[in-house]
C-alpha cells in the first residue's frame, strides 16, 4: 500500500514585526482588546516588493534542506494562496522555476485558510495514485496586501508568512502505526460566502478587493465545523481523540483553538498555538505552527497530528499525520 509520508519542513517569515501597539497607533484598537478577542499580541508583514512566491520559496528551500533532498527530486509542486503574486500564471510556478526544478507539475490550490489541509489533501492523493512520486506542499500568503487598513475588525487579525513540508510516497503495511497521511476529510458551504471574502477580482470588479468579514458569524462556524470535520477524520481512520498526540490547528482566534482542544480532550500543552506569534496568515498558519513544533523538538516521529482549517468559502477540512 503506498502512503505519502513526511520527509521535512520548512517556514519563513518577513523580517518585519508590527506589534498590537504600533497599530494601535494606526487603528482604533488596543493591544487589551486584540489579545483578549483573539490571543494575537503581534504579526510579520511582507516588505515592499517581497512578495508570496519569495516566501514560499524560502520556506520550500528550508523545507528540502530538512527532508535531505533536492528540488532535482521534486515532480509536484502543491501551492496553497489566496493571495497568489498575480492572478495566473500560478505562483507554483514560480516557486518551481526558482527552485530550479524543470520536470512535474506545479499549480494552486485555493481554499484560503483551509488551503494548506486542501494541499495536503491533493498532493496525497497525486502520490498514492502514482501521479507524482515527491511534493512539495506549500502554504504562503501576504495578507497585508488585501487588507483594509481603515476596517479594525479585520485588518489586527491576519499576518503574513509562508511553511512547506515534503512528501514522498513510500510503500509500506498501511497500518496507523506506520508513518504518512493516514486520512483526510474536506468539506465547503457555498451559501455562506457572504460572511467571508474578498470583495474584488478579475472577473467581477477588475480590482484586487479587500477581505470583508462578519468575525461573529465565521466563529460560530468554527466551532462547530471544526467538531464535526475531527470527528469524521478519526472514524475515516478507526482513531480516537484520545490517539491524538498533537493538535496542529489553522490559527484564527486562540478561543476557537482553546475550544476545539477541549473537545477533543486533549490538555493544553498537546494543542500548538502560535497565533500569538503569527496572527492569522491563512493557508500558512498551519504549515508554520508545524514547523515551530517540529523545530523546537515538541512533535518527534512517531507522533499523531490532528490538522485542521476552516476559511473563506466556507472551506474546511483536516488531515491526520503519522509524523
Ligand atoms: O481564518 C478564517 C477564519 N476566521 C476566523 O475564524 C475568525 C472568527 N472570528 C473571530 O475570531 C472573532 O469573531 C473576531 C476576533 C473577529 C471578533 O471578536 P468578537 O468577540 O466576535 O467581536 P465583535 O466582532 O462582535 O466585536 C465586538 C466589539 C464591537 O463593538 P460594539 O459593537 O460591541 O460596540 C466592535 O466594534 O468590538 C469592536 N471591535 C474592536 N474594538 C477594538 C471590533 N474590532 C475591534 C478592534 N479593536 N480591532
Amino acid at each position: 500500500m503506498i502512503r505519502s509520508v513526511v520527509q521535512g519542513c520548512g517556514a519563513y517569515l518577513p523580517d518585519r514585526v508590527v506589534t498590537n501597539e504600533e497599530l494601535a497607533k494606526k487603528v482604533d484598537t488596543s493591544d487589551e482588546w486584540i489579545r483578549q478577542r483573539t490571543g494575537i499580541r503581534q504579526r510579520y508583514i511582507a516588505a515592499e516588493g517581497e512578495f508570496t512566491s519569495h516566501l514560499a520559496i524560502k520556506a520550500s528551500e528550508r523545507a528540502l534542506e530538512h527532508a535531505g533532498l533536492k528540488a532535482a527530486d521534486v515532480d509536484l509542486i502543491v501551492l496553497a494562496t489566496a493571495t497568489p503574486d498575480e492572478t495566473f500564471p500560478a505562483t507554483a510556478t514560480r516557486v518551481q522555476a526558482s527552485l530550479g526544478m524543470t520536470r512535474g507539475a506545479a499549480f494552486d490550490v485555493q481554499a484560503v485558510c483551509a488551503g494548506f489541509v486542501y494541499g495536503v489533501s491533493v498532493a496525497d492523493s497525486m502520490l498514492r495514485t502514482g501521479l507524482a512520486s515527491t511534493a512539495l506542499v506549500i502554504g504562503a500568503e501576504t495578507f497585508s496586501r488585501i487588507l483594509d487598513w481603515n476596517d479594525r475588525g479585520t485588518c489586527v487579525l491576519f499576518g503574513d508568512g509562508a511553511g512547506a513540508i515534503v512528501l514522498r510516497a513510500e510503500e509500506g503495511k498501511g497500518t496507523a502505526e506506520d508513518r504518512g497521511i493516514l486520512g483526510n476529510a474536506l468539506h465547503s458551504d457555498g451559501r455562506q460566502h457572504d460572511i467571508l471574502y474578498v470583495d474584488g477580482g478579475p472577473s467581477s470588479t477588475r480590482t484586487t478587493g479587500f477581505l470583508r468579514m462578519e468575525g461573529k458569524e465565521v466563529f460560530k462556524h468554527a466551532v462547530v465545523n471544526m467538531a464535526a470535520v475531527v470527528g469524521e477524520v478519526l472514524e475515516k481512520v478507526g482513531l480516537t481523540p484520545a490517539d491524538i498526540d498533537w493538535l496542529v490547528p489553522h490559527q484564527a482566534n486562540k478561543r476557537i483553538i482553546d475550544g476545539t482542544g477541549r473537545k477533543l480532550g486533549l490538555p493544553p500543552e498537546r494543542v500548538v498555538v502560535t497565533v500569538d506569534q503569527h496572527a492569522n496568515t491563512s493557508a500558512a498558519s498551519i504549515p508554520l505552527a508545524l514547523d515551530t513544533a517540529v523545530k523546537d523538538g515538541r512533535i518527534s516521529r512517531g507522533d499523531l497530528l490532528l490538522l485542521e482549517g476552516i476559511g473563506g468559502g466556507l472551506a474546511w477540512g483536516a488531515s491526520l499525520v503519522r509524523w
